[in-house]
């Protein structure tokens, strides 16, 4: 999907370039003047040739004279993408701020805005990372249930469904680049003055209570597992992040970039999932964590990439995924439109 969405991609900025080639020349298409039909053939036997399409540097002063660089759009692709990143983002960012710093300045005069630069920030960003990573596979899934239902993949999707597949490459991406600063966040915890502060009361706090041992088991377990699975999928986000770029998804036939592309997918999403279901671990039950009655952020974090991943796993039982795959090679249901 994403190698055809590349295709695509070349193939409407050759159009836009085309459109353009009419700007400048000033012509309708429809009355084409031999110059411009030589320009267009040029452009459409190689467009990386053409100053707007080439993969080097162009400087303004080598385009030509009438042509404006503000007149080709900037980033069709990723307009959709950075509007829901952005959305999620302000959206997560105020319940965080409500919940872990409102809600003690509030209830107990405590001002805990040091918080917001750091703690609610590494809240914010993997929220939306992996909520992004689950609508990368949400609209597959959702495909697949329209073919199953339909009875055959010969049919439009809807419009809205098909626009969402073709920025799953640009929803993939930003998510890996949220999870990433996210693990520097992460790994920065401890350099923190706050923590430092933060450690020191808790260490008088223990000799008051004349506790010579810390180590709380349950904890540190907790704590080794959901770290290594963090580590583990930013590891397979990488990968298939590094997968998407031309260069490399050109090495791969297209079985195996499926299988990267579909199957690492899913291990990620399920490595991050589960790696957000322990840090939770207990505090699923404990009331302390409902802060004025509203749910803890891995919670909710934690409900899409789920239910996608629930949902594929109803999809690959063998019933299921061999009509599926049946509908894929082209078998109708009888009937079927
Ligand atoms: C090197 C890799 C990673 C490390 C070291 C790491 C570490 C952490 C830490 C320390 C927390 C607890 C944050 C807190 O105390 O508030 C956390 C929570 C979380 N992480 Fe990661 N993580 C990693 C990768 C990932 C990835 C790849 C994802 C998914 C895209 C992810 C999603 C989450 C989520 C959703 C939470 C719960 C945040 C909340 O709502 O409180 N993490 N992680």
């Amino acid at each position: 999907m994403e190698k055809r969405q590349a295709d695509s991609t070349v193939t409407d900025n050759v159009k836009d370039c085309l459109e353009l080639l009419e700007i400048v020349n000033d012509v309708k298409p429809t009355q084409n003047t031999e110059v411009c039909r030589q320009q267009e053939a040029q452009l459409l036997r190689e467009p990386w040739q053409h100053p707007l399409l080439s993969p080097y540097p162009v400087e303004e002063f080598e385009l030509p004279t009438s042509l404006q660089l503000q007149e080709l759009p900037l980033f069709p692709q990723w307009h959709l993408p950075l509007k829901v990143m952005t959305s999620l983002m302000v959206s997560t960012f105020l319940y965080t701020l409500l919940r872990d710093v409102l809600q003690p300045l509030v209830t107990q005069s405590r001002n805990d805005s040091y918080k917001i630069p750091i703690l609610v920030m590494n809240k914010v960003l993997p929220w939306t990372s992996i909520t992004l990573l689950a609508t990368v596979y949400l609209p597959g899934v959702l495909a697949a249930i329209l073919q199953l239902c339909r009875g055959t993949k010969y049919g439009h999707f809807p419009g809205w469904l098909e626009k969402w597949m073709c920025v799953r490459k640009q929803l993939g991406l930003l998510s890996f680049l949220l999870a990433a600063l996210h693990a520097i966040y992460s790994l920065s915890y401890p350099m923190r003055r706050s923590y430092r502060y933060k450690l020191l009361n808790w260490a008088y706090q223990q000799v008051q209570q004349n506790k010579d041992d810390a180590w709380v088991e349950d904890d540190v377990w907790r704590m080794e597992i959901y770290v290594s699975l963090g580590i583990l999928g930013l590891g397979v986000l990488a990968v298939i992040a590094m997968s998407s770029l031309p260069s490399v998804s050109e090495s791969f036939n297209w079985r195996e970039f499926q299988c990267i592309q579909r199957t690492l997918g899913y291990l990620a999403l399920l490595l991050c999932t589960t790696h957000t279901l322990v840090f939770g671990w207990r505090k699923w039950v404990e009331p302390k964590h409902y802060v004025w009655y509203t749910p803890p952020s891995f919670i909710l974090a934690s409900v899409l990439p789920a239910a996608v991943l629930l949902v594929k796993m109803v999809l690959s039982l063998p019933c299921l995924d061999r009509r599926l795959e049946q509908i894929r090679r082209g078998w109708e249901r009888p009937h079927s439109q």
